[in-house]
């Protein structure tokens, strides 16, 4: 049965791959001609701002096809109020707390949000939807469900879960109960998990962003542990269009991997990102290596992520197209240049929680 893709809404739309996501729908998609529904409580990690180009250009009177409701996905009678209001028939959850150092100190929001937020969408959709076929949820994971790798090996979409975050268990927690919905309710849901993300709009307490900005400020660097730890990145834009191949073509009750196929050790990737913003910023490359601090790693530092997605390769022709190089590029000048969006994001209690997550970590 062909798939209706009117009406979709986005949770959390207003974080940094959520917003990239209806960015990329609305002004870069014209296979897409619907409309967005945005639900977000806009917690620390949401901001308006992230959006704003996007409420001017389709969230207007001449052009309504963009829509933002405030709101915590926990709660169940504005969730429904919003699928009877929008009428909606697809649904992209981009479920998250998605921090790994705060699920470590306040894992509560994590299972709450997380979790019980899931529960609540996935239970309106069935109650919504009353076994339509023509509709869909797609739920948004992690590859950090899968645990962690040693030096060889990949994840694939058949390898056993084995959480080690309270955030990735929050994580894992969710996809099941979004794929039981699936086998117990016949709803029609989809899953990815995908590798680290990076680029534009990305929350600073992340490693690139964080890195980046405090090399502008001439702030310690901290590299957790060794800084041997492997990530697998991959720019938002190409999650985002593997996003769109699924809910378009993929198979009902099928996870699909996505990765980047772009394997760095932190260290690596960090004297890199170093090179970059000196380029950009005129700024002294060896001075700015002189930033870098090893510090006390993180508890359950998962060593290796690295994703085969051949599946989502093979059955829906999806490829990732923005090179590392290019991608790290266009970052660092986002960050360079959007100096009023990095001061809006950065609340007090915001800079007091990466000097404290520092400070905590510094080795004796
Ligand atoms: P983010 O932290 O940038 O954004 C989270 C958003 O969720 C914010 O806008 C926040 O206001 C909103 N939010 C939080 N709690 C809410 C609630 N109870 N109700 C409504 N809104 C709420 O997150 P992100 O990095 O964009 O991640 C989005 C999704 O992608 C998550 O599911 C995450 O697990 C997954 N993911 C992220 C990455 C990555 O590298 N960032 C990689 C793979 C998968
Ligand atoms: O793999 C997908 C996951 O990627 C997502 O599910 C998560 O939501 C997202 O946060 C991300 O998790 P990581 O823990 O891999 O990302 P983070 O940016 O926190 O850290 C990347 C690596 O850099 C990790 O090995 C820890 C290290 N690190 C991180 C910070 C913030 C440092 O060495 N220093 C730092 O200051």
């Amino acid at each position: 049965m062909a798939r209706t893709l009117t009406n979709i809404l986005v949770t959390r739309g207003a974080g940094f791959i959520g917003s990239n996501f209806i960015r990329t729908m609305l002004k870069k998609n014209p296979n897409f001609s619907g409309r967005i529904i945005n639900l977000d409580a806009l917690t620390y990690a949401g901001n308006l701002k992230n959006v704003e180009d996007i409420e001017k250009e389709f969230g207007n009177e001449s052009c309504r096809r963009y829509f933002f409701e405030y709101g915590d996905i926990c709660d169940r009678e504005k969730v429904e109020s919003i699928f009877r209001k929008y009428n909606i028939d697809t649904v992209v959850h981009f479920a998250a707390e998605s921090h790994v150092d705060r699920s470590i100190l306040q894992p509560e929001t994590f299972l709450k949000t997380n979790v019980m937020g899931t529960f609540t969408l996935l239970d309106c959709a069935k109650s919504y939807w009353q076994n339509r076929e023509d509709v869909l949820f797609h739920h948004i994971s992690t590859d950090e469900v899968y645990g962690t790798l040693d030096k060889n090996g990949f994840f694939t979409e058949t390898t056993a879960y084995n959480p080690r975050s309270p955030y990735s268990a929050s994580k894992a927690s969710s996809d099941q109960l979004a794929m039981a919905y699936y086998c117990t309710h016949g709803l029609p849901v989809t899953l990815s998990n995908c590798s680290n993300n990076y680029g534009c709009y990305q929350f600073p307490e992340k490693f690139i962003p964080l890195m980046i900005l405090n090399m502008m400020e001439g702030k310690k660097l901290p590299v957790y542990g060794d800084g041997k730890n492997i990530r697998d990145w991959l720019f938002v834009e190409d999650h985002n269009t593997a996003v769109w191949n699924i809910i378009n073509n993929g198979r009902i009750g099928e996870r699909y991997n996505i990765g980047g196929e772009n394997e760095w050790e932190n260290i690596t990737l960090l004297n890199r990102l170093i090179d970059i913003v000196a380029q950009k910023s005129g700024l002294n490359a060896d001075k700015l290596r002189n930033l870098i601090v090893y510090v006390k790693d993180r508890p359950g530092h998962d060593r290796r992520y690295a994703i085969d997605c051949s599946k989502i390769k093979t059955e829906l022709g999806w490829r990732r197209s923005v090179s590392f190089e290019d991608g790290l590029a266009k970052t660092v000048e986002w960050y360079i240049e959007n100096t009023d969006w990095v001061e809006s994001v950065r609340s007090e209690r915001y800079l007091a929680w990466t000097e404290n997550n520092y400070k905590n970590r510094i080795n004796e």
